[in-house]
């Protein structure tokens, strides 16, 4: 890809330069060109204005002027101009050339009417009787405002061409010089820029092959330096999603290993008759089922977790009472309730609009918000449920007062796993993901989670939920 690149750069900066030296180059000649030949009719313009005031007194007393025009037209037959002389008719009567057979010939009907009227005629092109592309000026001569005859003036193109044609010639050899250079400049500037193409792909060639720490050291300010921070910017991110990943499955593995290792002793004990009697044998299968519970627990969450992960967690959103799902989440957790002896009092403003959600999700996160708070309180306390209308959300809070969370675990106390008090939270069977899942739920239900806790005194988890319509 980097190759192709590479040459396609190199080939569209070649390709500019001979195609602006090439415009250049046929302007330049063909400027040239016209200018070589403008000035030389000027220059003929001149001589044949001197020719005709040289001639006029022969062809008043009707001599052949032939002297004059070979004695002063030598300097010219070097040039290779033709001088050739009409009389009042257009006929040629002499010329500078030794050949003669010139003679005679007239001159067209239109540039003779044209001479008549003192005007001098300019023309080139090919002529046929010289074979070849000529400029002629035909100068008039004129005695008492009389036309009494001309001279015509001819010269080569050939002297005009050849001049182009050698500054063509060193105008070539330049612009080959000048798309030798481009390309060595082109293929330095190509290089330079594919250079760190080539480089982010390694690089994110790497990441892929999971070298998280790879970085493209690219600094520069322009499109490629906003990849290189993007590309840093995904393999930061990657990095952090596979360390959360391998966090992730050795927290799983470290949860499911307490619960076996104690199932596996106790039916071990069992099967081994270590139980003194028939009591403490029970005992051991209350232990066995107690640990199987949370094991059973703990699948069910993970699974649930897994579903948000995976994205194919379905939601059936619809409009409910809050009411509802508030007892029934209360009725759920009686037993636990009552194992402490605690009072819930529930605190609903009367004139609270429906929820928008999932129901069966909102009561999930109600009912582990629940289950901390019975968890985490002490025996004969108190539990406030509130919902209160707030901008166009409900806010539903949930407050004990019982232990609290110190302030250094607050930021952590979402994240998978996190437990204050490990060994506490394990025995009274949490699993650590309850708030998780909480925070999952609300998110994607576009609410927000939060927290106020003082240890010793309890704890406030609220949350926000749509209004139905609203
Ligand atoms: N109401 C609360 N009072 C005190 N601590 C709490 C409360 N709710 C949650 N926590 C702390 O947050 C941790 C994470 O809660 P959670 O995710 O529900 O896991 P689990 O309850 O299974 O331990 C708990 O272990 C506990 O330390
Ligand atoms: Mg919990």
């Amino acid at each position: 890809m980097n190759k192709s690149i590479f040459f396609k750069l190199l080939a569209s900066y070649i390709g500019l330069v001979i195609v602006a030296i090439t415009i250049i180059g046929s302007m330049q000649v063909y400027l040239v060109e016209n200018y070589l030949i403008k000035s030389k009719e000027q220059e003929m313009v001149v001589r044949g204005q001197e020719l005709s005031n040289m001639v006029m007194p022969y062809l008043m007393s009707n001599l052949n002027p032939r002297p004059v025009i070979l004695n002063v037209n030598r300097a010219d037959r070097i040039l290779g101009t033709e001088v050739w002389v009409i009389d009042r008719y257009g006929k040629v009567i002499t010329a500078s050339a030794d050949h003669l057979y010139c003679e005679g010939n007239t001159l067209e009907a239109m540039d003779l009417t044209q001479l008549q009227s003192g005007k001098a005629s300019i023309k080139s092109g090919q002529s046929e009787y010289f074979q070849e592309a000529v400029i002629r000026v035909v100068t008039p001569v004129i005695h008492d405002n009389e036309f009494i005859g001309g001279v015509i003036l001819y010269s080569p193109v050939r002297g005009v061409n050849d001049t182009s044609k050698n500054m063509s010639k060193i105008y070539v050899g330049a612009a080959l010089l000048g798309i030798l250079i481009s390309v060595f400049i082109g293929i330095i500037f190509s290089r330079q820029i594919t250079k760190p193409i080539k480089r982010v792909c390694e690089i994110t060639r790497n990441i892929a092959d999971g070298k998280f720490d790879e970085r493209v050291e690219i600094h520069s300010k322009d499109e490629l330096g906003v990849l290189a921070l993007s590309i840093n910017h995904m393999s930061k991110q990657l990095s952090e999603l596979d360390s959360m990943r391998r966090n992730f499955v050795a927290n799983v593995s470290h949860e499911l290993r307490s619960p076996l290792t104690s199932i596996q002793g106790y039916i071990d004990a069992l099967l081994q008759g270590k139980g003194k009697d028939k009591q403490e044998e029970k005992n051991y299968l209350q232990i066995v089922q107690k640990e199987t519970h949370r094991l059973s627990r703990l699948v069910n969450d993970l699974l649930e977790i897994s579903r948000f992960d995976s994205q194919t967690a379905l939601f059936n959103m619809d409009e409910f009472p809050l009411r509802s799902i508030i007892d029934r989440a209360m009725k759920s957790l009686r037993l636990q309730t009552a194992a402490k002896d605690l009072i819930i009092t529930t605190n609903l403003t009367s004139d609270l609009p429906l929820c928008y959600g999932d129901e069966d999700r909102i009561e999930q996160v109600i009912y582990n918000l629940l289950d901390n708070a019975i968890r985490y309180s002490s025996d004969r306390g108190e539990i406030l449920i509130s919902a209160i209308p707030y901008d166009d959300d409900i806010l539903v809070e949930i407050t004990d007062f019982g232990q609290g969370i110190p302030s250094k675990d607050i930021p952590f106390i979402w994240d998978r796993f996190y437990r204050v008090d490990k060994a506490r939270s394990r025995n009274e069977g949490g699993t650590g993901l309850g708030l998780a899942i909480v925070k999952e739920i609300i998110d994607l239900h576009g609410g927000k989670v939060m927290v106020e806790s003082t240890p010793g005194e309890g704890s406030t988890f609220g949350f926000t939920l749509k209004q139905s319509g609203g």
